[in-house]
This record gives structure tokens, sequence and C-alpha cells, in this order.
């Protein structure tokens, strides 16, 4: 099958002749009809994982973490799925030699979800490791009804889900985004516009006397948004290298997403009936994928490049 792969030392993406594997226990085969290139696979291109020892050196790695398809196959002990239901699924290890950007992918069963009947495959393969690290941050910032909360980054794909998921449990949301992104993170439930820019935290304080509850940081502007949290709040760091000092009694969570199918299949019905908002800036055939990394890199996209084999 083809995939596209990372070569060590080398920042070229490559589409290569690799194995299609069958599953083993366990796991679910599914044919790609879609997969997402998210930044973690620029950052993966680049060798920052092993660069930053979160991930042994190998020679290849492969690219893709979300996908929207069919199962293909199921291993041993699967009983949840069968050849032919359409799925989303997330695989979330860094040191794989084959991701979700080829024709087929083997994936752990509790990674993969039911795909609801009026969700598009191109569409939906924008939510799993988007949705889910959204989602599983406002699990850890553990708020309530009525409590504040200040999304960096909210006009991306994990702030502008965090945006919209928060406004649905009833959180006041502050959105920080650029300012042509004010009607998109209204439009998805911020209470309040907070434009990017110096004095980020007075700004917000003045629109939350006191300061926010809490905040999921995923523009990774680090003090500049934890300075904007009251003291004793919560915070959520998406990326390792912008944790903040955990300040004045704040708990600073570090996030790693987590393949987790229910939960997929949770967001993917939400799309489904128009309450999560689900962007695709292009489609691109898994061939191209070099021209979706260039793009990608060349940043100002609104929405994921989507790769179809
Ligand atoms: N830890 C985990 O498990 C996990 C999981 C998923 C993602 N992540 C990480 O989370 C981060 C966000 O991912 P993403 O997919 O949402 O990226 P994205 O779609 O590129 O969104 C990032 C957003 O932040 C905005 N931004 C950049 N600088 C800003 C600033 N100073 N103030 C306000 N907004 C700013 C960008 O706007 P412009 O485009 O205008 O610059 C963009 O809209 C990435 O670093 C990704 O690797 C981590």
């Amino acid at each position: 099958m083809r995939a596209v792969i990372a070569r060590a030392g080398s920042s070229v993406v490559e589409v290569v002749d690799a194995p299609d594997r069958e599953p083993g226990p366990g796991r679910v085969r599914i044919r790609v009809a879609a997969a997402t290139v998210n930044p973690v696979d620029s950052m993966v291109l680049d060798g920052a994982p092993v660069r930053f020892g979160l991930v042994r050196a190998r020679e290849v790695f492969g690219l893709g973490w979300d996908v929207a398809g069919e199962v293909a196959g199921v291993g041993a002990g699967v009983t949840g799925f069968a050849v032919g239901d359409a799925v989303l699924g997330l695989r979330d290890r860094l040191d794989v030699r084959a991701g979700a950007h080829a024709e087929f992918v083997v994936l752990d069963a509790d990674a993969v979800g039911a795909l609801p009947a009026g969700l598009d495959a191109v569409a939906a393969a924008t939510i799993p490791l988007n949705g889910l690290t959204a989602w599983q941050g406002l699990d850890l910032l553990d708020l309530s009804a009525g409590d504040t909360l200040v999304v960096t980054g909210a006009a991306g794909a994990v702030g502008g889900f965090a945006v919209e998921l928060a406004a649905a449990r009833g959180v006041r949301v502050v959105a920080v985004a650029g300012a042509a992104d004010e009607d998109f993170v209204r439009g998805v439930g911020a209470e309040w516009f907070a434009p990017r820019g110096p004095e980020l935290a007075d700004r917000i304080r003045a629109m939350v006397p006191g300061g926010a509850d809490a905040a999921l940081d995923a523009a990774m502007l680090g003090p500049d948004a934890l300075d904007a949290v009251r003291g004793g709040g919560a915070f959520v760091v998406v990326n390792a290298g912008a944790a903040p000092p955990a300040l004045r009694g704040i708990r600073v969570h570090h996030l790693w997403v987590r393949a987790d199918g229910a939960r997929l299949a949770e967001l993917a019905a939400l799309a489904e009936k128009g309450a999560l908002t689900l962007r695709v800036a292009g489609v691109l055939a898994l061939a191209d994928a070099t021209e979706a990394f260039a793009r990608l890199g060349e940043g100002g996209l609104r929405g994921r490049l989507v790769l179809v084999p």
C-alpha cells in the first residue's frame, strides 16, 4: 500500500510502498477514506520529537494521526466493529512506522469510534486529534456552568473545538485570536473576544475582573495566558515547551491526547447534529502530501487540509 513517511535526517515528505499489515488481537484495520495533516505531522517531519527526547530515533516515521474510513478487517477479540463499518479513529503514538496518511491503517479497537451515516468522511477526519484534545483539556480543567475560561489560539483546530465544547457546557469563554477571526470564535460560542497582542492579561482582566477561572493555551502563550487566570485557577498546556510556572496556586496540567473511541463517536454525533463545527481547508490526493505539508507550513490556514488516498 502507499503511505506517507518522514525519513530520519530529511525534511522531505515521501510517498512510499509500505507493508500492509493484518490487524493483531484487539486491533482494527481501516481502509482510509480521509486523513488530516496536523501541526504534529510537521513536527515529526522536522525531527522535533526526537530532538526533544519524546521518542527514540528511528529510520522511518509514519505520518498522519486522524483517520475516517471503513473497517477492512478486525483482529481476534474485537467485538464492537465489523468489516464495512464506517469509523473514525486516532493513533496517539509518536513512534509508528505507518500512520493514517496511507491507504490502510491499523489501530487499537478502543481508538476507533462509529462514524454516523450523516457525516462525510472528509469532514469527520478533522475531528479526532483536535476534538479529543479539546475535550480532554476541558475535562482536566473541571469547570462548571458559569465558570470563565480563556482559550488562546481560539481560531485554530484545538482552540475552535475547545470554545465550542466549553460553551456547550455553559462555560463563559474569552477567545483569544486574530482580529479577522472574531466572527468565527463568536459564532462557535465565545462570549468575549480578546484580540491577540500585547497586554493580553490586562485586557482579559478588564473583561473578567479578578481573572478567569482557567485557560486552555492552544497558542502556547505560556505566562501571558497564565497571567489572565485567577489565583487557584487551572491551566492546560498542549505543548511541553510552552509550560508556564505554576504560580499563584494555579494547577498547570500538561495534556497529552489519548485515543478514546467512545468519545470520538460522541464528537462525531455532535458534529452530525450541527453542534460541533468542522472546517476543511482543502482536500488533496495522498500522492500530493508534499504540497499539503508545504501549505500547512505557510500558515494562515483555517480548517485542516485532508488527504484522500
Ligand atoms: N498535547 C497534545 O496532545 C496536543 C494535541 C493536539 C495539538 N497539540 C498542539 O496544540 C497546538 C495547537 O494545535 P492546532 O492544531 O490548534 O494548531 P492551529 O490550528 O495551527 O491553531 C493554532 C492557532 O493559534 C493561533 N495563534 C498563534 N499565535 C497566537 C497568538 N500569539 N495569539 C493568539 N493566537 C495565536 C494561530 O493563528 P494564526 O494561524 O493566525 O497564526 C492559530 O489559529 C499545536 O502546537 C499542536 O501541536 C497538542
